[in-house]
């Protein structure tokens, strides 16, 4: 079994302090940092770009988990892959030929990860499996943090799981919207082995941040 990592998306940090947001996760023992990118198009929200990712990236050495809730994707992802992210994340159903962006994201020699929204289904990533490096379960409808974990969704991580063993494949598979300390064993359970978290993270116990990325390990 792979290693779970944790992967908590500033959208619910400080904003103000967002550099010293992400030195305190590194040091909390994050390993990897989410970072929600949304476009006011391909879902209801707006967040950050390149140029902020930049300037945070300049100061730390944790990887950046790059999630682009943008659309048309593919005209930006060099402009990320510039910026410092280590993985971009896109959806199938921002992008005219995802084989194209695939392959342009494994071309900047970053991690490709393909997204599936709650009603996403694998089918549409099926024939893509071999050239990504993580599947992204979304377990809300991507936009806001703070919503409720949708169950349903482990389905899709059983059967990437059993297809990844049939193909002998070794993708990662990360889960995203919702986590607790509740449902994070289910997630882990049904295969995932990347949990990202907002909420959780930077407003359970007090904002204590180790004790959560520790507890969301542990259980
Ligand atoms: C939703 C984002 C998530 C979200 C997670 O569109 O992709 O990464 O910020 O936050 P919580 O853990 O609060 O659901
Ligand atoms: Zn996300």
């Amino acid at each position: 079994m792979k290693k779970i990592q944790i992967s908590p998306s500033i959208l619910s940090a400080d904003f103000s302090q967002l550099g010293k947001e992400i030195k305190r996760l590194e040091y909390a023992g994050a390993d990897l940092i989410h970072v929600d990118v949304m476009d006011g198009h391909f879902v209801p929200n707006l967040t950050i770009g390149p140029p902020v990712i930049k300037a945070l990236k300049k100061n730390c050495k944790i990887k950046f988990d790059v999630h682009l809730m943008i659309s048309p994707v593919h005209k930006y992802i060099e402009a990320y892959s510039d910026a410092g992210a280590d993985i971009i994340t896109i959806h199938p159903e921002a992008t005219d030929n995802l084989s194209a962006s695939i392959s342009k994201i494994k071309k900047l020699k970053k991690k490709a990860g393909v997204s599936l929204n709650p009603e996403t289904k694998v089918d549409i990533i099926q024939d893509f499996l071999d050239q990504i490096d993580l599947v992204l379960i979304m377990s809300v409808n991507p936009g806001f943090g703070g919503q409720k974990f949708m169950p349903e969704v482990l389905d899709k991580i059983k059967l990437l799981k059993k297809i990844q063993r049939q193909n002998n494949l070794d993708f990662d598979i990360e889960i995203d919207g919702g986590i607790n300390f509740e449902n994070s064993k289910i997630a882990i359970e049904a295969g995932a082995n990347i949990l990202v978290s907002g909420t959780t993270i930077f407003k359970s116990n007090n904002g204590d941040i180790k004790k959560n990325i520790d507890l969301l390990k542990s259980l």
